[in-house]
């Protein structure tokens, strides 16, 4: 029997969050878009789809993005919350007695990534059009912040991760379906040969409501325009007349890495302390009162096994004014696993590193054997448990040694870093 002691905040009362996670899988049956063949491109490390049990080829490769959710907007005429800006990161493991976790990539190899169903985003939002006045850069359509496109070759990233940057995706698929999980597609390749591959989820969505409480549709007051003018009648500025505005000109937000006045509260602290107590009047009943802002009623970007278990965002994240806590630094200061779990023998996150960039066993990255933020498997979200699906046939923690090692380890398996 395993030993725990998990303490969580507020749990009590919540078994809402069960009935509405089933709710949600019947109401929003998101096109999945799974590879017909269930991945298996030539016998390769990375299928063993359906057959489940571990793998069989020389690879295995898995794929995850940096966020649990990536929020942007559809239009940025008026203002620039955040833009697009997916990260996907990726691992090609040697399979082996000793399974091996590559760094970089053989003569002749690749490691490609595309959204089947998702190859354009210049006609779905006004991004590339105001983008030179928010922040002073001008990509050619389709072209993201780091100069990549919505395809492309993953190159080596920090300590043998792969990584592709700034993918400007948006939740509008090819057909016009809107869909904040879609599917990527993931290949290590050499030459054209497929060894292993892959399919991850690369999560995004527009689904902000700040239109619940700013601007109303009747007399035609525009929502943004009714944010811009609160601002400048409450703060003294002018922002009704110097759009579009980048928030993070002036308050600093790390994801932009932008430094903003020191004077002034941070992006995510002005937001979320400035709105505590007007939650208290959201017109409408959320499963959260988070999706307001966050994705959202429809999206549920928090859609994991804790949400199966009952938990939402403030059981995690605490209240409105915990996150808007000035003494919070932005984007950083996030939960951690270890805040709740704790077993004998088990390590998790090393201080100071994020659970999405921190590794575990064998100096394999956590996200590889749990899925990323807000996804950690057995996810809700049937596209999700995809993955893993692939590999050992079953949603939930990689636990099938044989999908990395090609035989059943003798000795027992320890969760504690080696590197
Ligand atoms: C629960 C309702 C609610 C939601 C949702 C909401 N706001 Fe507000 N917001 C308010 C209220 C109330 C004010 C104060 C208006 C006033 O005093 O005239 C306000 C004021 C503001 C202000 C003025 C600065 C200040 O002092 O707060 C900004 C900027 C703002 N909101 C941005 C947003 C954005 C961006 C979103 C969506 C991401 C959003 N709000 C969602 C209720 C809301
Ligand atoms: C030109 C600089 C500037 C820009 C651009 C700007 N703000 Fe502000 N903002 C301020 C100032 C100044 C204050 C008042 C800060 C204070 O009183 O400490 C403020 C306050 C706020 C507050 C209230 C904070 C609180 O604790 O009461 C919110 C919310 C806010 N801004 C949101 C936004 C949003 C959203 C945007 C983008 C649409 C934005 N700001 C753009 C200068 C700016
Ligand atoms: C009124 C709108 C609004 C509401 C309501 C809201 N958020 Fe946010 N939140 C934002 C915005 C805008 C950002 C992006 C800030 C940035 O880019 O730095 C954000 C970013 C965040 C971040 C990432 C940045 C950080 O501070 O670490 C976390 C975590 C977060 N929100 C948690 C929550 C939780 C938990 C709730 C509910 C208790 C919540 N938010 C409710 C507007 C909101
Ligand atoms: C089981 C705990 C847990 C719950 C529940 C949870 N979060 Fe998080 N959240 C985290 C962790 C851990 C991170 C940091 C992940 C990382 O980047 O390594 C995070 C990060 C975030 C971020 C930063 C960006 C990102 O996606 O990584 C935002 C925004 C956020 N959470 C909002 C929310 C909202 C809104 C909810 C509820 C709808 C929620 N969280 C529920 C644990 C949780
Ligand atoms: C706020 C507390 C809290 C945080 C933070 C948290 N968890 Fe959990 N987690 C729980 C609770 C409570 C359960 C349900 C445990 C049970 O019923 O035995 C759970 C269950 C799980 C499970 C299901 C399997 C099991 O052990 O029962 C996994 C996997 C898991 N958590 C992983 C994580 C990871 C990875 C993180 C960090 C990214 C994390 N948790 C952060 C509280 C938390
Ligand atoms: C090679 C796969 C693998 C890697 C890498 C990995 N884990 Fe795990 N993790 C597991 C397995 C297997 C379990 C046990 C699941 C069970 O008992 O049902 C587990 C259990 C957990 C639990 C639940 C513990 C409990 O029982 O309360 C948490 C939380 C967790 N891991 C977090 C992490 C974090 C954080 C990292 C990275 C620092 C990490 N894991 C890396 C496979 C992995
Ligand atoms: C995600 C891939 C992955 C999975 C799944 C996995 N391992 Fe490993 N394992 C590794 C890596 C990588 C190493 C490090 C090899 C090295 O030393 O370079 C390793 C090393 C080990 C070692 C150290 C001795 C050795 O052979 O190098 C043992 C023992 C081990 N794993 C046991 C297990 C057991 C038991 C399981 C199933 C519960 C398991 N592993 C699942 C990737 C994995």
């Amino acid at each position: 029997m395993k030993t725990r002691a998990i303490r969580v905040r507020r749990l009590g009362g919540r078994s809402a969050a069960l009935a509405s996670a089933a709710l949600i899988a019947a109401a929003a049956p998101f096109m999945l878009g799974l590879d017909d063949d269930g991945g298996d491109d030539g016998g390769d490390g990375g299928g063993g789809g359906g057959g489940g049990g571990g793998g069989s080829g020389s690879y295995v490769v898995f794929a995850q993005n940096d966020l649990g959710m990536h929020c942007m907007q559809r239009d940025y005429e008026h203002f620039m919350v955040l833009p697009p800006f997916n990260t996907a990161h990726a691992w090609v493991i040697r399979r082996g007695g000793e399974p091996h976790i590559l760094g970089s990539l053989g003569a002749g190899q690749s490691l490609t990534f595309h959204i089947p169903s998702n190859t354009r985003s210049a006609d779905k939002t006004n991004w590339w059009r105001y983008q030179t006045d928010l922040l002073g850069v001008n990509t050619p359509p389709n072209v993201g912040l780091t100069g990549n496109g919505l395809s492309g070759e993953m190159t080596p990233g920090n300590g043998r991760t792969f990584e592709l940057t700034g993918i400007p995706l948006t939740p509008l698929d090819d057909a016009g379906r809107n869909n904040p999980y879609q599917l990527a597609t993931v290949e290590f390749k050499d030459g054209n040969t497929v060894l292993a591959s892959t399919q991850t989820v690369i999560p995004v969505s527009w689904e902000l409501r700040c239109d619940l409480c700013h601007g109303d549709p009747s007399p035609g007051i525009n929502t943004d325009l009714d944010i811009l003018s609160d601002h400048d009648r409450l703060h003294g500025t002018d922002l009704i007349n110097n759009q579009p505005v980048a928030c993070s000109s002036c308050h600093a937000d790390p994801a932009l890495g932008a430094p903003g006045d020191p004077n002034l509260p941070s992006f995510s602290s002005a937001m979320h302390s400035a709105h505590a107590d007007r939650l208290n009047d959201l017109p409408v009943e959320l499963v959260t009162d988070c999706y307001a802002c966050h994705p959202g009623q429809r999206a549920q970007c928090q859609r994991d096994v804790h949400l199966t278990m009952g938990m939402n965002c403030e059981d995690c994240h605490g209240l409105m004014a915990d996150v808007g806590n000035p003494a919070r630094t932005p984007w950083v200061d996030e939960p951690r696993c270890a805040n709740c779990h704790s077993r004998p023998g088990f390590d998790f996150e090393p201080a100071g590193v994020l659970y999405r960039d921190a590794k575990g066993h064998g100096g394999a990255a956590c996200v590889i054997c749990h899925g990323g933020p807000h996804g950690i498997t057995p996810a809700v979200t049937e596209a999700d448990n995809i993955q893993p699906m692939r590999v050992q046939g079953h949603p939930g923690t990689i636990d099938t040694c044989t999908v990395c090692h090609t035989h059943q380890p003798g000795e027992n398996f320890f969760h504690s870093r080696d590197d």
